[in-house]
């Protein structure tokens, strides 16, 4: 596996190195056909000081229903599933106070909320809750969030006082029966793939190698996951899931889920700037990506 346990805690500059990159990444990807708009406008953050406590998103995901791809892929034993029809975002943070003197914080600071309605979440496990921080003492928390069926763009926000940040934008996944707006449910409907073809896209037009790298080179700068290994590493993320179309969900909804590797720490900061693709890539091109990416690669 290329990588977290070989990736060292990168020092502060690497973070600040990363966001220059993800923003060169991005005006390559608004010149190629403005991709990114999305993610800009947004602009979350995986960390945020506000009113004297440092908070910092380690995970976050999407839970599947037990039913979702009719496996056995189980809740996390959380409190309370939730109830039919919602979807449950799991949210593991921690909290530090830097301060010389006790700061409170309570769960209930984090909300989901959805621009376009104005509709807000509070979390419904793991938020009731409120807790005093001593001086330098952490703490991790983790909430869910369970949300109807919506297809708005949402985000994680933390509101403290008058202060506010955001720390994440995602969607909630469709539900797997629903197909995707003029895209077909499973990946082998798509037209054949040409692995050479959806490296020329890989390397060239889209620019993936801005954020993923080179993946025949994994130990390459990169501000999202290595994908040089990706043939193994996609077939385990989600169960019941084969690579091919694990990939093809990532790339038509990044935020359906968030790569364990990314979501706690560099290079891979900032969680769900992955564009969405579905909009811009034809079926023929979304084969060649995705052929490209199932194909084990010899050099690792
Ligand atoms: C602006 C940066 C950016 C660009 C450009 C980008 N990605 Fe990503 N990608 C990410 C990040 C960050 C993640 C991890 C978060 C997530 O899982 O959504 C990710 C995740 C993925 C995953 C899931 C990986 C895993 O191990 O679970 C795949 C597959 C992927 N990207 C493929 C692509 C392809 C193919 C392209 C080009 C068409 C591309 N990406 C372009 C940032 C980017």
């Amino acid at each position: 596996m290329p990588s977290s346990s070989e990736t060292r805690a990168p020092p502060r500059h690497h973070t600040r190195l990363g966001q220059v990159a993800c923003g060169l990444a991005l005006l390559v990807t608004l010149i190629g056909g403005a991709l990114a708009l999305r993610a800009r406008a947004t602009q979350p953050r995986r960390e945020a000081e506000l009113s004297g406590l440092r908070l910092r998103l380690v995970r976050a995901v999407w839970l599947h229903e037990p039913t979702d791809h009719g496996d056995a892929a189980a809740l996390p034993a959380l409190p309370g599933a939730p109830t039919q029809g919602q979807r449950r975002l799991a949210v593991e943070l921690t909290v530090f106070n830097p301060r010389g003197l006790p700061v409170d914080f309570a769960p209930q600071e984090l909300l989901l909320t959805e621009a376009t309605t104005g509709a807000v979440w509070r979390p419904s496990t793991g938020g009731s809750a409120a807790h005093t921080l001593r001086p330098a003492e952490s703490l991790s928390v983790t909430l869910g969030f369970d949300v109807p069926p919506t297809p708005a763009l949402l985000r994680l926000e933390w509101a403290r006082g008058t202060e506010r940040a955001a720390l994440l934008s995602t969607r909630r996944p469709r539900s797997p029966n629903a197909e995707p707006p003029g895209w077909p449910r499973r990946v082998e409907e798509l037209p054949p793939g040409n692995a050479s073809a959806g490296s020329d896209l890989f390397h060239g037009r889209l620019a993936c190698t801005s954020c993923h790298g080179n993946p025949a080179e994994p130990q390459g700068p990169r501000i999202g996951p290595a994908l040089g290994d990706f043939a193994r590493v996609g077939a385990t993320r989600v169960a019941g899931l084969s690579a091919a179309q694990y990939a093809y969900e990532s790339l038509l909804d990044p935020g359906a889920f968030i790569a364990p590797e990314c979501a706690g720490q560099t290079p891979c900061a900032r969680p769900s700037t992955m564009p969405l693709y579905g909009e811009t890539l034809s079926p023929q091109e979304m084969a060649d990506l995705i052929s490209y990416l199932v194909t084990p690669r010899t050099r690792e």
